[in-house]
Formats: structure tokens, C-alpha cells, sequence
């Protein structure tokens, strides 16, 4: 028997366990203090009431014979649900054929799946800094890296250089760790590059929802001639609060095709292979998602997400931090004052405020010096941590 040796070459530990393990560990230590997590991006709201009542008839369906559904037509996902998230899609501009849509548990396993389908002589880029997923996934993998850096002088959104080649390149807009959003044009940039280099843009859209304003994009396919060379990810965790539930889905257009081969037919395969589908129960819940009411429902659920970004945003102009995102984003990424180092500030923070956070640091080395915040938290909550991290600030 022979390990992964490619295991050995990555931290010790997913960076959101060891933020994880830091915060229960200060607990421990210190449990009379009140801490208010602003750190990992899950969601605090319950599920919208349309997608718990969708789900309460589905596994009511489950429970007679008539109506109880067993292994799921097709791997690639229920056609109800495929349906909804094609009008989705057609709602924003962009046309999707059903063979193209597939369900699956979330954004993350899909993001790992699909390098499944493409050989480890690749050659990957990607920002820096980053979600952590995609370098770690590739790291796995034993796949050469290159990253390009996303900084103050770029808003944090590289584009493309046309003297670096690379096969697969990931795109996340708006942007996790950083909240900044590509518009339109600018994406355009990135389909000339990809198809100069015979490259696939692996594009993660699980924030699209937030987007607000005019001219920035939802779908890398809002751009002419995406279908042949994007592959778009998306989740129902941060529209719809379904971290806990687990849903997400994957755009592969018939259009990309290499050597002859049709990337679409092949996902097929895989996943016909190795996936047994999404629950029966779950699918109804997220085809809830896109109903008239759930949408309403969401938007509130969006708006209070909002509202809490605005809350910390308020903050830092309060406290004279610079920062970017929050605006069509849920997270805001703020520079560490005094020039502190990310992890510095963490500790800090925690220390002083018993705030948590994430250190930019953790995103990759671009990352040093700043620090992530997520307004997914409860709005008092929110409240009080704004209210803490000024005070704290002040301090300095
Ligand atoms: C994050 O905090 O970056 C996200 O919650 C991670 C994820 O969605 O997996």
C-alpha cells in the first residue's frame, strides 16, 4: 500500500478547523466570555418557510407508497429542479439546456469532483488570495500551481496576463475572501484569455445572489462565448441558508468539447458512476427556492445579510480601517491596523474584542495584513461586534 504523498504538502489542518479549533480552545480558557464568531461564512437564518413546507410534503410523499420515490431518474438531479434553476438562469439573460444543469450536494464537492475529468498535467492558476479549497483540491491532486496576486493596486481583481499560460483557471465573483466583483467586461478579458490558452475557467458563482449593482456579473455565461470554455459552480448554502442541508449545482455546458471529447458526457459519466443523486426531500426544498414566494422570502433573508454588512461596514469608516466588499458581497475585507499581521490581528481581536474573524493570511500569502469579516452572523450579534471592534480599535 502507497499513501497520497501529495497529502503531506498541505497544512496540517482545512483553514476553517483551525480557526475552529483556536476558538474552542480560547472558549475553554476562558468561559465566562461572550464570543461573537464573524469568522467562517455560514448562515444564521433558518430556512425561508416555503422551502420547510416543500419539504415537509416531500417527506410525507416518502411515507406512502404511492407517492415514496426511490433512487433518483437521473444523477444528475430531478427535472423540477433543473427546470427551476434553467428559468433562474433565463431570468438573468443567460440560456440553459437541462443536459447541461446537474444537482449535487454543494459547491465544495463539486469544486473537488471535477478535477476528476482533467489530468494531472494541468496547469492550475489561481488568485491569491484565495478559498482555500481550490489550491488544497489541486494540492491533492499533485497539480502544478501558479497564482496570480489580488491586491490594493488590482481592487483584488487580477486580470488576465497574457504572458502566463495555464490549463484551468478559477474565477469567484463576488469574491471570497475578498467581497470585490468582476463586471461583465471584465470577464470578458478572462473568456479571450481561456480560449487563446485552450484553458477551462472553473467560475464559482455560491455569491451571486448578493450582487446588486448594474454592470457586475451573476454567471460568467452573461459573457458571449463562455459556454465553450467556463464550467460554473453554484450552491443553494448562501441564497438560501442550505449550509446545513446541502444542495448545490453545476453548469457544464455541450458546447466544451477538447480533442473531440465532450466534457458535458463526461461529468455525466462520473457522476452516473460515483454519485447516487441528492435526496428526494432536499431537491423539493430547493425547487421552493425559485417559487414567487420563495424568492420574496429570500430576498428578506438577503436584505438582513445586508443590512448586517452595512452594520460593519459603518464600523470600519467609523474606525478609519480601510476596507473593500460588503457591498455586493457578504464579506468584507479590511486592511489590519498599525500593520499588523493577520494572524497578530486574530489573536487580537479575539483577545480584546472576542471577535472572530478570519486572517486574510489563511487565503494565501496576498492575504497577509488583512483580515476577513462575514455578515452572514445574527443582526444583534452583529450589532454588538461592530460596537466591540470600534471600541477595540480606539485602543490603538
Ligand atoms: C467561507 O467561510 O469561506 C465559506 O463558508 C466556506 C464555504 O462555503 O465552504
Amino acid at each position: 500500500m502507497k499513501l497520497n504523498k501529495h497529502y503531506s504538502e498541505l497544512n496540517e489542518s482545512y483553514l476553517f478547523s483551525t480557526i475552529a479549533h483556536k476558538v474552542s480552545a480560547y472558549q475553554a480558557a476562558h468561559p465566562d466570555r461572550d464570543i461573537i464568531r464573524l469568522g467562517i461564512g455560514d448562515v444564521t437564518l433558518p430556512l425561508a418557510r416555503s422551502v420547510v413546507d416543500a419539504m415537509h410534503a416531500a417527506v410525507e410523499e416518502q411515507g406512502h407508497k404511492e407517492t415514496f420515490h426511490g433512487y433518483i431518474p437521473s444523477e444528475q438531479g430531478y427535472e423540477f429542479l433543473r427546470e427551476a434553476i434553467r428559468k433562474y438562469y433565463a431570468s438573468h439573460g443567460v440560456a440553459l439546456d437541462l443536459s447541461e444543469i446537474f444537482i449535487s450536494d454543494g459547491a465544495k464537492s463539486d469544486l473537488g469532483n471535477l478535477l476528476d475529468l482533467f489530468d494531472v498535467d494541468n496547469t492550475v492558476l489561481v488568485p491569491d488570495p484565495v478559498y482555500p479549497v481550490y489550491v488544497d483540491d489541486n494540492v491533492m491532486a499533485g497539480r502544478k500551481i501558479l497564482y496570480m496576486a489580488a491586491n490594493a493596486q488590482n481592487n483584488f481583481l487580477p486580470m488576465p496576463d497574457d504572458s502566463v499560460h495555464a490549463d484551468l483557471v478559477y474565477l469567484c465573483s463576488p469574491n471570497n475572501p475578498t467581497g470585490a466583483a468582476y463586471t461583465v467586461e471584465q470577464l470578458k478579458e478572462w473568456v479571450r484569455w481561456a480560449k487563446a490558452n485552450d484553458a477551462l475557467i472553473l467560475f464559482d458563482a455560491a455569491y451571486e445572489c448578493f450582487v446588486t449593482e448594474p454592470g457586475l456579473a451573476r454567471s460568467i455565461y452573461e459573457v458571449e462565448g463562455a459556454k465553450e470554455c467556463a464550467v460554473e459552480v453554484c450552491s443553494f448554502s448562501k441564497i438560501a441558508g442550505f449550509t446545513g442541508t446541502r444542495c448545490g449545482y453545476t453548469i457544464v455546458p455541450q458546447a466544451i468539447l477538447s480533442d473531440g471529447q465532450s466534457l458535458n458526457k463526461m461529468w455525466l459519466r462520473r457522476q452516473t458512476t460515483k454519485f447516487n443523486g441528492v435526496a428526494y426531500v432536499v431537491q423539493r426544498g430547493a425547487e421552493a427556492v425559485f417559487s414567487e414566494e420563495g424568492m420574496k422570502e429570500i430576498q428578506q433573508n438577503l436584505d438582513y445579510y445586508r443590512a448586517n454588512a452595512a452594520v460593519i461596514a459603518a464600523a470600519l469608516d467609523e474606525a478609519g480601517v480601510w476596507y473593500c466588499g460588503g457591498k455586493n458581497s457578504p464579506y468584507l475585507w479590511m486592511r489590519c491596523p498599525n500593520g499588523m499581521g493577520s494572524w497578530d490581528f486574530f489573536d487580537w481581536l479575539l483577545e480584546t474584542a472576542n471577535v472572530v474573524g478570519t486572517p486574510g493570511e489563511g487565503f494565501g500569502p496576498c492575504g497577509a495584513g488583512y483580515f476577513r469579516l462575514t455578515a452572514f452572523g445574527d443582526a444583534e450579534k452583529t450589532r454588538e461586534a461592530a460596537a466591540r471592534i470600534v471600541a477595540a480599535l480606539k485602543t490603538l
